[in-house]
């Protein structure tokens, strides 16, 4: 059984998307910065801080390979993880990759209030929009997509993701 693997910005609803496939199809979602933050014993703010965001990444790469041996589970990843190459090409031997697109605009409404992504501590609109415009040709590069912007409830994504898988 494949995985089914949950990619896109910051905001474009991987978490929600992914519990709502778990509740409709009884498959296990694990969630990698939730497993993350578990594994490094602190917050992914703290990690950011204390340890950089190389090392996060490092986290990030190591539970990429372990979850990509995986079968039959849904992995919601962290925004970033589109940065190596390496994570989505493991991700695609094992599992359905769908990526999940939102606008800047869908973005910042969904993350206004949430201090838990220090990539977009500060002025949080610009960071959205500095960051999507150098991720874009990597969430473009994935072959199932999903345009999610506006649209105010997931069910209809997670249903088309189940009817892909
Ligand atoms: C990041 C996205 C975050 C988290 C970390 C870095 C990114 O996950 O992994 O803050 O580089 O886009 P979400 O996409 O779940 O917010």
């Amino acid at each position: 059984m494949k995985n089914i693997v949950l990619v896109g910005f910051m905001g474009s609803g991987k978490t929600t998307v992914g519990k709502l496939i778990a509740e409709k199809t009884g498959m296990p979602l694990l969630d990698m910065d939730s497993m993350i933050e578990e594994r490094a014993g602190k917050s992914i703010n703290e990690i950011f801080a204390d340890d950089g965001e190389a090392r996060f990444r490092e986290y990030e790469r190591e539970l990429a390979k372990e979850l990509a041996a995986m079968e039959g589970q849904i992995i919601s990843t962290g925004g970033g993880i589109v940065l190596n190459p390496e994570n989505i090409a493991d991700f695609e031997k094992t599992g359905l990759v769908v990526c999940l697109l939102a606008d800047a605009e869908t973005v910042l409404d969904r993350v206004k209030h949430d201090t838990s992504r220090p990539l977009l501590a500060g002025d949080k609109e610009a960071k959205i929009l500095q960051i999507l415009e150098t991720r874009k040709p990597l969430y473009e590069s994935i072959k199932h997509r999903i345009d999610t912007s506006g649209r105010p409830s997931p069910a209809p994504t997670a249903q088309e993701i189940i009817d892909l898988y």
